[in-house]
């Protein structure tokens, strides 16, 4: 079987890629030449561990290809997947659908025989009956159908993610198209990987649903990050003592300045549009999106609020930039709200990200000093703020970096080290959910985090 994917994003070039290593011919296409050249090259576009082996591999093996020419890869597949990018539009909330119906006005001329036409990107309910729709405009209607397959794909993850997801999900109105996709879809099934078999609008509303449900999570536990605070219980305590119970579940419970990527923030809002259309009110939702946003601005209230109101002067070591480990990606990071600020109010932010630099050199540009490591970001610094996880930073030597701080305060915003090592190392530590002044080394009543 041939395969034709169309936008080689993160979910596009994972998804062709993956294909190809279950032993299908696939070509990724792509409008942007510059792209489609370095792949040729062997260069990939965005860090994703484990991505350039598997790419090479099956460029090697002649499984997997990249183009520029839409046309002759349509013709030659019997699957076309759509995996351009729907991002917020520029003037509402709702999902910016150009590039999809761009991307099927470029294939439809060549659609001479059967082809089942799989919407990957993450499109709104209504929209695969609209590509529908639109192909029966230009195409006769027994010469293709169409497919929803959205992806559940963790950037930094992705390829584990797709060789053993929870589930795939089908929305199909065919049958002849759900038999091709369940041929796709075999090597995960010899896995026993349950499939959902749905309508178009199901599986739409199951890709929103799920990433909407999951910010709501996450905006809950930082909710309860913040009364542990004021109360002073102790929030990794609370996330594993709730997280046991199965019907709750331990994933998805870590405090944070804020959930970021290209998904969460884009996906809430785009459902909370379409619930709008519907007249339908999300008031759960709604809540979790403008806490999020709010929580981000809150966060770089808490170290201005540490210098009294006044940054001017003051040295932020920044450690992460990126929305979440191993990823280079920025989009909708908490850094791109929390940073612009600390500047703004006179800090001179000094900071570094093991692989987001690049990426984070686009947004920031000269208002932030760039560095090599760890330990030059936070040199000579007022404070250290962590805002991304990443391991190269779990493991800081704390000697070296108080020897090397003007002055030892660190705002941890990931949890990523014990009250009891900063306490034991002589830091001023500020984390969330977690008062320091509760640790007591001698108390009976210990905390543990
Ligand atoms: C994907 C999904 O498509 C999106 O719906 C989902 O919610 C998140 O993941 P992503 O892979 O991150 O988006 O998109 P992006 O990195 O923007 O890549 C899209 C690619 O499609 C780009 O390489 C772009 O050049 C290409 N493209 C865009 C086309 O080939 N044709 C077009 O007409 C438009
Ligand atoms: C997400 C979904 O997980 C994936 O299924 C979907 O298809 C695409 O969107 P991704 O955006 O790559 O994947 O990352 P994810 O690991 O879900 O994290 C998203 C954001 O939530 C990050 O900013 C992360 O730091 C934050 N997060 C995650 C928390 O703040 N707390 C948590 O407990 C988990």
């Amino acid at each position: 079987m041939k395969i034709c994917v169309i936008g080689t994003g993160y979910v596009g070039l994972v998804s062709g890629t993956c294909f190809a290593e279950f032993g299908f011919q696939v070509t990724c296409v792509d409008v942007n030449a510059q792209k489609i050249e370095n792949l040729n090259k062997g260069i990939i576009p965005i860090y994703e561990p484990g991505l350039d082996d598997l790419v090479l591999k099956n460029v090697t093996s002649k499984n997997l290809s990249f183009s520029t020419n839409l046309g002759q890869s349509v013709q030659h597949a019997d699957v076309i997947f759509i995996a351009v990018g729907t991002p917020t539009s520029a003037d509402s909330g709702k999902a910016d659908l150009s590039y999809v119906f761009k991307a099927l006005e470029d294939l439809a001329p060549h659609v001479t025989t059967y082809k089942v036409v799989v919407v990957k990107s993450t499109v709104p309910v209504g929209t695969c009956r609209k590509v529908s729709d639109f192909l029966a405009q230009h195409c006769s209607t027994e010469l293709f159908d169409v497919v929803s397959n959205p992806e559940f794909l963790r950037e930094g993850a992705a390829i584990e993610d797709f060789m053993r997801p929870n589930r795939v999900v089908i929305g199909s109105q065919s049958e002849r198209a759900t038999a091709l996709m369940k041929q796709l879809y075999r090597p995960l099934y010899l896995f026993e990987t349950p499939a959902v078999y749905t309508s178009w609008e199901s599986a739409e509303v199951i890709k929103y649903s799920a990433n909407a449900f999951l910010a709501t999570k996450i905006s809950f536990i930082n909710q309860i990050s913040d009364l542990c605070e004021a109360c002073g219980a102790n929030i990794q305590d609370v996330a594993k003592g709730i997280g046991l119970d199965h019907r709750i579940g331990s994933k998805f419970l870590h405090p944070s300045p804020g959930y970021g990527g290209s998904c969460f923030p884009k996906d809430a809002r785009a459902l909370l549009e379409t619930a709008k259309e519907y007249a339908v009110a999300l008031s759960l939702i709604e809540a979790g999106v403008s806490y999020n946003d709010a929580r981000k601005h809150k966060m770089a209230e808490r170290v201005t609020a540490h210098f009294k109101g006044n940054l001017n002067g003051k040295v932020i070591g920044v450690l992460g930039l990126t929305f979440k480990p191993n990823t280079d990606d920025m989009r909708e990071s908490p850094s791109l709200s929390i940073i612009p600020e600390l500047v703004k109010a006179g800090a001179i932010v000094q900071a570094y990200d093991p692989k987001g630099m690049d990426e984070a050199h686009h947004f920031f540009r000269d208002s932030i000093t760039y560095c090599q490591d760890a330990y030059q970001a936070i040199t000579g610094s007022d404070v250290t703020l962590i805002l991304t996880e990443w391991n190269a930073f779990r493991g800081l030597d704390l000697k070296r970096m108080k020897s090397l701080m003007k002055s030892p305060c660190v705002f941890d915003f990931r949890n990523i080290y014990t009250l009891k090592e900063m306490n034991d190392a002589g830091f001023e530590y500020h984390s969330l959910g977690r008062r320091s002044s509760d640790y007591a080394p001698s108390s009976k009543n210990q905390k543990t985090g």
